[in-house]
């Protein structure tokens, strides 16, 4: 098999470029749409609070330890596990990290499409063509979903094709201040709105008796899932990352921003869902538990817009529509950038091709997906719930036994002088070799068995 030279790879420019582009990895749909209906579903405050101990106990550890075998061997995830140890099984952990990343993106597409065809559902709303906006609004569509899916991957594949800092670092640089801006000032209108406070108060207040030990799976799933943990990419993106810069301090500004945005959007989806109910919009569903997931957002949100009505209810549904679509793309590209990563380095194909190659085949799938959309919760299943802790559990057993969170403490140095003074390295050591694994092992095979 051919390898690429490393310094034909790509760099990242700058250490914020670098941190603009990991934290658009993360911050995602998973933030502003599932982490909200999950929250919703499972209790508000008690989920939210159990999240954050999942993202400090596990996410962070996770990830300082995916970018530290990402550093130093500047491989992609297969290419890396090869690097770093004789062992032969680790390099599959790695296949299997391009293989969820591939079977997600072929989902994602899909959704993210759809929160770019509503762009599109508000204006025609608005210009009174009801017509075309039932037809777009119709996820049963399966040449819509395939329209949209198929403009979306066109979008990642031309960035990714672009390389490292002249395609997702500059774009991402683009894309993140703007998706901030529209969030906050979003948050800051729906927050003030009379009726808002039922939505802080399910969102804020915790009920503790909602804590089960599905709600901590739902947790621990949704860490992962935010945080782009468990499938190599930041391996991929940690491989791009200059010596000169502090694994551990970027690993914490990536989570602080996709908590921040995740609670962000919660301030923004909890007390919608009860501004739209107090509108007469029906928010429960016929079990008498919140309408999560599609209907959330594609039915619950345009009701309100509508209702707010005029050029204002056309400015918020627009905005909240692309802003969604935002935080898609600069995650669609780090989706994709992942398995192009891995025939660059492992096939030796032109960073351009590979693009173009990989994009298609996913397409391909998003293509069967657009027209059966009942695979995805399947897909979601097994890649994302399953699939990620799982590549986090091999993670961290790859490190804590085969490479060793010596070697990994060794690769942090490099831009951490003062590690030997930092009680937090060997917490972390003892988080990667004992905490981490344990955890997610057990809430795994409760998982499967249930
Ligand atoms: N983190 C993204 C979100 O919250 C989704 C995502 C992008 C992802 N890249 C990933 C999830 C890699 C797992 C692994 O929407």
């Amino acid at each position: 098999m051919a390898t690429n030279p490393s310094t034909s790879r790509g760099t990242w420019n700058t250490k914020l470029g670098f941190i603009l582009a990991a934290a658009g990895s993360a911050v995602g749909l998973g933030n502003i749409w599932r982490f909200p209906t999950e929250t919703a579903s499972n209790g508000g405050a008690a989920f939210l609070i159990v999240y954050l101990v999942c993202v400090l106990l596990i996410g962070l550890p996770v990830m300082i330890a995916e970018l530290s075998i990402g550093r130093s061997s500047k491989k992609n995830p297969v290419g890396a596990f090869r690097a770093l140890s004789n062992n032969k099984f680790f390099p599959l952990v790695g296949v299997w990290g391009v293989l969820c990343g591939v079977m997600i993106l072929s989902f994602y597409t899909i959704i993210a499409g759809w929160t770019f065809s509503h762009v599109f559902v508000e204006i025609f709303t608005f210009a009174g063509m009801d017509g075309a906006a039932s037809i777009l609004a119709d996820f049963g569509n399966g040449y819509v979903n395939a329209i949209f899916a198929l403009l979306f991957m066109a979008l990642t594949i031309g960035i990714i094709r672009g390389g490292v800092s002249d395609g997702i670092e500059k774009a991402t640089k683009l894309m993140m201040p703007l998706l901030i801006l529209i969030l906050v000032v979003m948050t800051l209108f729906v927050v003030f709105q009379p009726g808002a406070a039922e939505g802080l108060r399910v969102y804020l207040m915790p009920d503790f008796s909602m804590v089960t030990p599905n709600l901590v799976l739902a947790a621990l799933g949704q860490a992962f899932f935010s945080l782009s943990l468990g499938m190599g990419a930041l391996i991929t993106y940690g491989s791009y990352l200059s010596k000169k810069e502090n694994i551990v301090e970027a690993a914490g500004y990536v989570t602080l921003a996709d908590v921040g945005i995740a609670f962000l959007a919660g301030l923004l989806i909890m007390p919608t869902i009860f501004l739209a109910q107090a509108q007469g919009v029906e928010i429960y569903d016929a079990d008498g538990s919140f309408l999560a997931g599609p209907a959330l957002i594609f039915q619950i949100l345009p009701e309100l817009f509508a209702q707010i009505g005029g050029v204002l209810g056309l400015i918020v549904g627009v905005s909240f529509f692309f802003l969604l679509s935002l935080a898609a793309l600069t995650s669609t590209i780090s989706l994709l950038e992942v398995p192009t990563a891995y025939v660059i380095d492992e096939h030796g194909v032109k960073r351009k091709k590979a693009a173009l190659y990989v994009g298609l085949f996913v397409l391909t799938l998003s293509m069967i997906i657009s027209f059966n959309t009942a695979l995805i919760d399947t897909i979601d299943f097994i890649f994302s719930v399953i699939g990620l802790p799982l590549g986090g559990l091999l993670i961290c057993i790859f490190i804590g036994y085969f490479w060793k969170t010596q070697s990994a403490v060794e690769e942090m140095k490099n831009g951490f002088k003062d590690i030997k003074n930092s009680r937090l390295i060997s917490l972390w050591s003892i988080f990667i070799k004992y905490i981490c694994p344990i955890i997610i092992a057990i809430i795994l095979i409760r998982t499967i068995f249930s």
